[in-house]
């Protein structure tokens, strides 16, 4: 999806500049040590490389003919040109320009031109760490040294041998992270979704935020859609409440813990933001029958399911949030009249959060710069 000039909008106010929370919430950034799904593991072919973007931060994902993935910074050391536009050699990246090869580590191993009888230079990228979880490619943007105690977020229901069928989805909206974190937990929505029905009546029974969560619980009819509707196991699985929590960075539901969904978002930048959508259920049946589809029948059924009915709705989701982002950019000192808690709390939390990263970030370049001094 391409970036749209808006007409009539002033530039957003940086994170700095903000005015009041709304501004803050729409300018924050995500913090960068935690593990973000940023490709299907399936879209990249050994000896292919791409660009992935995490918070204006270019980064080149490459797979080597090993057939490991590698992630490191995407500007090649001589002339800045980015990696991405390079190729794999083996299971090194190489620029496209003058040739300069890079390894696993980040390091400039080859050059294959005249030196002029200069020393080979010393330069060194920064890599990134990567794991495939779930059928994602997930990155550790922030600090390497945090990966390893960070964890992607476990889902039993998605590993081992008796896993439930998951196929995911994802969408790149012009949007900022929070809007559709508004969104996707914020249950007042309904209206948009009249076509579908995925939720109604919803009303909220608990707000609260623990920690780095935001948990948010609705008395709601869940997938009471004229077509979704037919396949919800009603007998077995209780539809009429939804948990749902923000769990920073990340977002789920669980209905009766048998209707389930992951929402993992990639901010790309304060209007770009790329989302993955993990839907997995044990509460379907044939229609008018109560017998349940077993879970090796999901996966082709989640292929037709998918396309019809899931990407339609979010879809929906996604066109409301692009519309905000307009909206956002064209009115950015209108009063704030926003009535769900829940909202307040999401962009709390998306604030409290990146203010706590800045923090970090600022204390980090202190200390950097006492350590020079002290070496001196
Ligand atoms: S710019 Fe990359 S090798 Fe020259
Ligand atoms: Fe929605």
């Amino acid at each position: 999806m391409k970036d749209i000039a808006i007409k009539g909008a002033t530039t957003p106010p940086t994170f700095e500049q903000a005015k009041n929370r709304r501004q803050k919430a729409r300018s924050a950034g995500m913090d960068p040590d935690y593990w973000y799904a940023v490709e299907y593991d399936l879209a990249l072919k050994p000896g292919q490389v791409i660009e992935v973007i995490f918070w204006h931060t270019s980064i080149a994902l490459y797979r080597g003919q090993d057939g490991q993935l590698r992630a490191l910074d995407n500007r090649c050391a001589h002339r800045h040109l980015k990696l991405s536009l390079g190729q794999v050699d083996g299971n090194y990246l190489v620029c496209n320009y003058h040739g300069w090869a890079y390894n696993e580590a980040g390091e400039l191993t080859r050059i294959p031109h005249e030196l002029f009888n200069k020393p080979m230079p010393v330069c060194k990228l920064q890599i990134y760490p990567v794991q495939v979880r779930y059928g994602l490619i997930w990155i550790f943007p922030g600090n390497p040294t945090l990966a390893e105690k960070r964890q992607i977020p476990d889902i039993p229901e998605l590993e081992g041998d008796n896993r439930w069928a998951c196929v995911p989805l994802d969408f790149t909206w012009n949007a900022h992270h929070s809007m559709i974190i508004d969104n996707v937990s914020d249950f007042t929505h309904a209206h948009l979704h009249r076509q579908y029905r995925p939720f109604t009546d919803a009303k909220l029974t608990r707000c609260e935020q623990i920690g780095d969560r935001v948990y948010v619980d609705y008395n709601t009819k869940v997938g009471t859609g004229k077509v979704f509707g037919l396949f919800v196991d009603r007998k077995r699985v209780n539809t009429n409440a939804m948990k749902l929590c923000y769990e920073y960075p990340y977002q789920w539901s669980s209905t009766d813990n048998q209707i389930k969904h992951w929402c993992f978002l990639l901010p790309i930048n304060s209007r770009k933001t790329r989302v993955f959508f993990l839907f997995y259920f044990d509460a379907i049946i044939v229609p008018f029958t109560s017998l349940r589809i077993p879970q090796w029948l999901m996966t082709y059924v989640l292929k037709i399911a998918n396309p019809l009915l899931i990407k339609p709705l979010l879809s929906q989701d996604g066109v409301a949030v692009e519309a905000e982002q307009i909206g956002y950019e064209t009115h950015l000192d209108a009063p704030i009249i926003e009535i769900s808690p829940a909202v307040h709390l999401f962009q709390q939390l998306t604030i409290q959060k990146w203010e706590e990263h800045l923090a970090k970030s600022e204390k980090k370049a202190l200390c950097q710069v006492e350590a020079k001094f002290s070496d001196c």
